[in-house]
């Protein structure tokens, strides 16, 4: 982690500390997000491990939430590491997504209100999910069964963010078969490419057969080391091909970052004025944006269904992932 250490000693510049007062001083760590027509049902998936998915999903929620949206985390991977670095307790018998799953308990019944963070909730998963991959295959309407949980929750939410494992089983099969928009995180190393066709292939089979609403929105680049050449080369294809979907904020790679889950925090309440954390407010910031400005509106006069899940009416497609495989 040597790396790391070095690229995080930014934090302790005389800028960072200028920003860690800018951010106090804004207090909210600035408000005025536009709050979405109808809550945006966003999927973060890449079947690699150890890219981001799970710090992208966390830190971005308590971003946005942090702005003053109402957003829902989805922990849908057994590992339960969402939960962990939301400060969400667990352990086998915390009622879980596993008995919305495989139970078909209401998700009301297990959200949890995150401590820290105000108008962030969070769904946790246990290591019960495990088995639901298999368990799943039996059930009716087995690829739906999450879509239809959060259909039926009723409280007003901004943002759902779902953490997918690292899989394109069945579990992130439900996820995507729930979500209006895929982000897929993309760690900038050798090989991050590689298996992404088969992502695209899945969110296309997804599209064409379950959701026809689904489609990549968003993609960010994590762990970014500016002081490599390769991670400016992985950028710089991914932003290639990718054009319209890349968040012009990269996340760098920052100790902050890594430590916060092992006290239960988000960089944003762990550290508010690190790097890492403030790179999280800007991708939450553009990411919020994209969907209401010109030309990036996804949502913004669209029909949205009025069950929170936003694709109970098909709606035209953005076309957004075509030209990519
Ligand atoms: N920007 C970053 N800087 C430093 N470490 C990071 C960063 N993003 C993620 N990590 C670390 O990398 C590991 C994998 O990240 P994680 O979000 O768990 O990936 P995934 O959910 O895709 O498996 C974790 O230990 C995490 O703390
Ligand atoms: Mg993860």
């Amino acid at each position: 982690m040597q790396d790391s250490e070095t690229v995080d000693q930014i934090d302790d510049t005389p800028i960072a500390r200028a920003a860690q007062a800018a951010v106090q001083a804004i207090g909210r760590a600035g408000e005025g997000l536009p709050r979405p027509a109808a809550t945006r049902v966003i999927v973060v998936a890449n079947q690699k491990g150890g890219v981001g998915k799970t710090t992208t999903t966390v830190n971005m929620a308590a971003s946005l939430a942090m702005h003053g949206l109402r957003v829902l985390v989805v922990d849908l991977d057994p590992q339960g590491n969402a939960s962990t670095a939301l400060g969400i307790d667990h352990h086998a018998e915390v009622p879980s997504i596993y008995d919305v799953l495989v139970e078909g308990k209401p998700m009301a019944d297990v959200v949890q209100p995150v401590v820290d963070v105000e108008g962030l909730f969070c769904v946790p998963a246990t290591i019960d999910l495990a088995g639901a991959e298999i368990e799943l295959v039996s059930l009716v309407a087995r690829e739906s069964r999450l879509q239809r949980a959060i259909a039926a929750y009723e409280q007003p939410l901004d943002y759902i963010l779902i953490d997918c494992p690292p899989s394109l089983g069945l579990l992130t099969v439900n996820a995507l078969v729930a979500g209006r928009e895929v982000l897929i995180p993309i760690q900038c190393e050798y090989y991050a490419l590689e298996g992404l066709g088969q992502l695209l292939r899945n969110v296309e089979l997804v599209r064409a057969h379950l959701n026809p609403v689904l489609h990549v929105s968003t993609i960010l680049l994590t762990m970014y080391d500016a002081r490599t050449r390769l991670a400016a080369q992985v950028a710089e294809e991914v932003r290639t091909h990718f054009q319209n979907e890349v968040l012009s904020t990269a996340i760098p790679r920052s100790v902050r970052i890594s430590e916060a889950p092992s006290y239960g925090q988000t960089v944003l309440t762990y550290d508010p004025g690190s790097t890492g954390a403030l790179s999280y407010l800007e991708a939450a910031r553009e990411l919020a944006q994209r969907a209401v400005g010109p030309g990036g509106g996804s949502l913004v006069g669209q029909q949205r269904g009025g069950s929170g899940t936003g694709h109970s009416a098909p709606v035209a497609q953005h076309g957004t992932t075509e030209g990519h495989q």
